[in-house]
C-alpha cells in the first residue's frame, strides 16, 4: 500500500474508534488521506480484548498519525443532528476540507458496554445486542437500533453534503449489512435499519450525482471484530469457507473512495464471501 493516492484528501470515518471503522481509517491513512474520526467514545476499543490486542497506540487517531498523516478525533453522538453538523464543520475548520465520508457508525447495539454498570462476575463487559423479532421488539430496542444506524447515517450524509458540494465533489460510503439484504437472518430490527440505508444510499446518489458526489454502500457479512467475535460455526454457509476480515472490507472501501469507482454510484456491494444467494 505504498501508493499515496489519497494524498491531499480528507476522510471522515464515523464510528472509527474501533472495529471496522478503525480498519477503514487506517487503510485510508495508509493511502495518504488526513483522517477525522467521529465516535461517541474515542476510547471504544478498550471494551473488547481483540480490539485492545490490535491497537498499536492509545487511540486510532494516534495510530493514523503514526502513518504520517494529520488525524483528529471528535467525540460526538451522531444520533444528535446538531452535534453531527457541528462535528462536520469542525472537520473542515481543522483539516481544511472534506472529500470522503465513510458512514460506519452503527451496529445491532441496544446498550453500549460503557453505558452499563460492569458485572463484577463477568470476565468482560460487553455491548448488549439486538434480540428482537419482526413481530416482537421492545420500544427501547427499536428506537435505539433505528437511531444508531439510520439517523447516524442520514445525519452524517446531510452534514457533509454542503461541504462536498462547495468543493465540487466527494465520495460517500454508507455501511449497511447482509442483514439489510437478506430477511432470513435473526437480527431484528437491525436488518430493517440496514435495509433503509440501502434505499437511502440510492436516493441520495440520485440527488447528488449532478454535484459529482458518489454515494455507495457496503454490506459486510460475517466479519470478525471485537464486538461480534469469532463465529466459526457459520463457515459452512459461506462459499469462500472463511469469515471475513476487517481488511476484506477496507479494501472495498478503498475502491469506493478512490478514482477506481468514479462511474459507480447508488450501489451496494456485499462483502460476504458469497453468503447471500
Ligand atoms: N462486524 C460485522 O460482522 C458487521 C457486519 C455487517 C455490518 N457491520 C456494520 O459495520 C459497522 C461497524 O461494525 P463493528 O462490528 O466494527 O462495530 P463496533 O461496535 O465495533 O464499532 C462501531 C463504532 O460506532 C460507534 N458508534 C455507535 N453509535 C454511535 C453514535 N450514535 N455516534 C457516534 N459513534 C457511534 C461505537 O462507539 C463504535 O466505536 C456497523 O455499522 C455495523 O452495523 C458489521
Amino acid at each position: 500500500m505504498s501508493e499515496k493516492k489519497l494524498a491531499g484528501k480528507v476522510a471522515l470515518v464515523t464510528g472509527g474508534a474501533r472495529g471496522l471503522g478503525r480498519g477503514y481509517a487506517l487503510r485510508l491513512a495508509g493511502l495518504g488521506a488526513d483522517i477525522a474520526i467521529i465516535d461517541r467514545n474515542l476510547q471504544a476499543a478498550e471494551v473488547y480484548e481483540l480490539e485492545r490486542e490490535l491497537s498499536t497506540a492509545p487511540t486510532v487517531v494516534a495510530e493514523c498519525e503514526a502513518l504520517g498523516v494529520r488525524a483528529i478525533g471528535i467525540e460526538a453522538d451522531l444520533t444528535d443532528r446538531a452535534a453531527t453538523d457541528r462535528a462536520a464543520a469542525d472537520v473542515v475548520a481543522r483539516l481544511g476540507r472534506l472529500d470522503i465520508a465513510v458512514c460506519n457508525a452503527g451496529g445491532g447495539v441496544v446498550t453500549f458496554a460503557d453505558e452499563r454498570t460492569p458485572d463484577p462476575g463477568a470476565n468482560e463487559t460487553v455491548d448488549v445486542v439486538t434480540t428482537g423479532t419482526p413481530s416482537n421488539c421492545s420500544e427501547e430496542m427499536l428506537s435505539r437500533v433505528l437511531d444508531i444506524n439510520i439517523r447516524t447515517c442520514m445525519y452524517t450524509c446531510m452534514a457533509v453534503t454542503p461541504h462536498m458540494k462547495k468543493q465540487g465533489g466527494g465520495k460517500i460510503v454508507n455501511v449497511s449489512s447482509t442483514a439489510g439484504l437478506d430477511a432470513r437472518g435473526g437480527y431484528h430490527p437491525y436488518g430493517t435499519a440496514k435495509a433503509a440505508i440501502i434505499h437511502y444510499t440510492r436516493a441520495l446518489a440520485q440527488e447528488l450525482g449532478p454535484d459529482n458526489i458518489n454515494v455507495n454502500a457496503i454490506a459486510p457479512g460475517v466479519i470478525i471484530t471485537g464486538r461480534l467475535g469469532d463465529r466459526p460455526h457459520m463457515i459452512n454457509d459461506i462459499p469462500l469457507r472463511r469469515q471475513g476480515t476487517i481488511e476484506d472490507c477496507a479494501k472495498v472501501v478503498e475502491f469506493l473512495v478512490t478514482d477506481l469507482s468514479d462511474y459507480v454510484t447508488g450501489r451496494t456491494i456485499a462483502i460476504d464471501g458469497g453468503l447471500l444467494r
